[in-house]
C-alpha cells in the first residue's frame, strides 16, 4: 500500500467524522452574533513556508460568480508568493484547487463531476494535491459526501480560510489524511492580501464580505457569512494603487453592496458615500455589484446621478414579479416598491441600463404569479436577465417548503421568460445601430481573433474591427448591427 492509499483508506474506514478541525455547520453559520469586526493590516507570508512552491505548478478552476473569480485572485497571489507557478493544464499539476459555487444544484454537479476525473489523474499522479475550497465547502453535507466517497481529496477548506492557503498547503503535505478546515464562523477582514489580477485592464475590489438577508432561496449567507465591510480608507487607496498601475476599470463587489456600512459603529458611511469618493479618483470607469432593491437608498442614486466615471448601467435583482412570492422569498420589498424605485433609478439616469436576476418555479409559484413576472419585466424593460429555475438548498427555509410545480412546467416557464429577455435585449440593442458608442477594448473576440472585443458604459458588449493598439484603450465605435446579446461595429476613432 502506497503513502496515498493508506491516507484514503484512513479517511474512508472512519465515519465518525465529528472530531476532524473546522468541519462545517450550517446552524452554527446561521447565527449572527455581536461580535465587532476586527481589521488586519499585518498579513505575511510566514517565512518557514517560503519557497514551499520552488519548482511546482498549480491549477486554479473557478465557478460561480464574481466573488469567487476575486477570492482566485487572492489564491493565485498567495500560491505565487510562496514560488508556484500556474499552469492551465491541470494533469501537469502539483496542485490542482477548485473554487466552488453552491448557489443551484447543477453549479454542485458539476464540481462533483470533476471530482470524479480528478480520481484518474491521482491514480497516476499519487503525489499531487486536490483541493476543494470556496462556497461548496462551507456546506456539510458537501464535506461528508466527499470524506465518505472521494477520499482522492486532500485538502477541504471553506471561504473564511482563503487566507490560510499556505497553512492548509503546509498541513496536507505533511498530513496522511484528508485536512479540512472550514471555520463555519466568518473571520476578520484581512488586508494587504496579495493577489494577482487576471489582466491589466478590469478589476476587482471587495467592499464587503457576507450577506445578512438571508432570502428564503438562498445558501450565499450561509456560505460567506454575516456582513463585513472594508473600511472606506483601504478600499480607496486600493482603487487609487489600481488606477496608478493604469487599470481602466474597476468594479467594487459585495453580496449585498448596497449595505456596505451599515456594520461600522463609528462612522456613519454607506454605498452613496463610497461612490462619491470613489468618483474622485482618476480612474476611466466605475461598477458595483450586487445591488439589493431593499437597501437602494436615494442617497446612492443622487450620486450616480452625477455620472462622470460612475456608469450608467445597474444589475437590480428583482427575483420575482409577484408581491406573493417576493413575501415568501422574504425579499422585504413588494411589485410596487421595486417600480418605484426603478422609476427614481430611471429618472434621475436617463437611459440608464437596467439588468436584473429572476428565479422562476418557487415552491407553489402560481401560473399568475409567474404572469406578473412577465409583465414586470415588460414594464421595466430590461436589458438583460439572468434567469434560473429555483433550486432547493439544504437547509434553508425554502427548500423545506411543500412545492407542487412540476419540473415540466417550470421548464416551460423558463422558456418563455427567456424568450421576452431575448425579444427585449434586441430590441434595445436595435436602439444602437448607427450610434457611436465608447467602448473599453478589452482584447480580440473569443470567437473571431481577427475582430477586437470590449464593453460600453452600459455593458453592452461590442464587436468591432479595429487596430490592436487599441486594447486597453477606451474608443469610438459605430455600431452597425444589433444581435441579442451584442452588437458590431466599426472603430471611428
Ligand atoms: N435557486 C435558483 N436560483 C438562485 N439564485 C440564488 N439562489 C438560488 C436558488 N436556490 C439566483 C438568484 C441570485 C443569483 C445570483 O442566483 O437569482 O440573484
Ligand atoms: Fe458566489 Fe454565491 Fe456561488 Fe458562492 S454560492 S460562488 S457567493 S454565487
Amino acid at each position: 500500500m502506497n503513502e496515498q492509499q493508506r491516507k484514503q483508506s484512513t479517511v474512508i474506514k472512519d465515519k465518525d467524522y465529528s472530531h476532524y478541525f473546522g468541519a462545517p455547520s450550517l446552524k452554527e453559520a446561521k447565527s449572527r452574533g455581536k461580535a465587532s469586526v476586527e481589521y488586519h493590516h499585518d498579513f505575511i507570508i510566514p517565512d518557514e513556508f517560503r519557497g514551499m512552491g520552488e519548482g511546482k505548478k498549480f491549477y486554479l478552476r473557478t465557478y460561480g460568480c464574481q466573488m469567487n473569480t476575486h477570492d482566485s485572485e487572492v489564491m493565485t497571489g498567495i500560491f505565487m508568493a510562496l514560488g508556484y507557478v500556474e499552469t492551465d493544464d491541470m494533469t501537469d499539476a502539483d496542485v490542482a484547487l477548485l473554487n466552488t459555487c453552491a448557489i443551484r444544484e447543477n453549479a454542485e454537479n458539476k464540481v462533483f463531476g470533476e471530482i470524479g476525473h480528478l480520481k484518474a489523474l491521482k491514480r497516476t499522479r499519487p503525489d499531487m494535491l486536490i483541493g476543494i475550497c470556496g462556497c461548496m465547502s462551507q456546506e456539510e453535507s458537501v464535506v461528508n459526501k466527499i470524506m465518505q466517497k472521494h477520499p482522492q481529496v486532500d485538502m477541504i477548506f471553506g471561504t473564511h480560510n482563503i487566507h490560510r492557503l499556505a497553512n492548509i498547503l503546509n498541513d496536507a503535505y505533511m498530513s496522511k489524511e484528508m485536512v479540512v478546515e472550514v471555520w463555519s464562523k466568518e473571520g476578520d477582514v484581512i488586508e494587504n492580501l496579495p493577489k494577482v489580477r487576471n489582466g491589466k485592464i478590469k478589476a476587482w475590489v471587495n467592499i464587503m464580505y457576507g450577506c445578512d438577508k438571508f432570502c428564503t432561496y438562498c445558501i450565499v449567507p450561509y456560505t460567506r457569512g454575516k456582513e463585513r465591510s472594508r473600511r472606506p480608507e483601504d478600499i480607496i487607496q486600493e482603487v487609487r494603487l489600481l488606477a496608478a498601475e493604469g487599470y481602466k476599470e474597476v468594479t467594487l463587489l459585495g453580496q449585498n453592496v448596497n449595505a456596505y456600512g451599515k456594520d461600522f459603529e463609528d462612522i456613519n458611511f454607506g454605498l452613496g458615500d463610497l461612490m462619491d469618493e470613489i468618483r474622485t479618483i482618476d480612474i476611466s470607469r466605475i461598477r458595483f455589484t450586487t445591488s439589493h432593491p431593499r437597501d437602494f437608498d436615494d442617497q446612492l442614486v443622487e450620486v450616480l446621478a452625477k455620472g462622470g466615471n460612475l456608469m450608467d448601467h445597474i444589475h437590480l435583482p428583482v427575483q420575482s414579479g409577484s408581491s406573493e412570492i417576493l413575501k415568501k422569498m422574504s425579499r422585504k420589498y413588494n411589485r410596487e416598491q421595486y417600480l418605484e424605485l426603478v422609476e427614481k433609478i430611471k429618472k434621475a439616469i436617463p437611459n440608464v441600463a437596467l439588468t436584473t436576476d429572476i428565479i422562476v418555479g418557487f415552491p407553489n409559484e402560481s401560473d399568475e404569479q409567474f404572469e406578473e413576472t412577465l409583465s414586470l419585466y415588460r414594464e421595466v424593460s430590461y436589458d438583460l436577465a439572468y434567469t434560473f429555475i429555483y433550486s432547493p438548498r439544504e437547509g434553508t427555509p425554502a427548500a423545506a417548503m411543500e412545492d407542487n410545480i412540476p419540473m415540466t412546467v417550470k421548464k416551460v416557464r423558463l422558456q418563455r421568460l427567456n424568450n421576452l429577455v431575448n425579444e427585449i435585449a434586441l430590441e434595445k440593442n436595435k436602439a444602437f445601430e448607427g450610434q457611436v458608442v465608447e467602448v473599453l477594448v478589452e482584447g480580440t473576440s473569443q470567437k473571431n481573433h481577427a475582430v477586437l472585443a470590449g464593453y460600453t458604459s452600459k455593458q453592452k458588449l461590442v464587436n468591432f474591427n479595429g487596430p490592436t493598439e487599441s486594447i486597453g484603450k477606451i474608443v469610438k465605435v459605430k455600431i452597425t448591427k444589433a444581435k441579442t446579446w451584442s452588437l458590431d461595429g466599426e472603430i471611428v476613432e
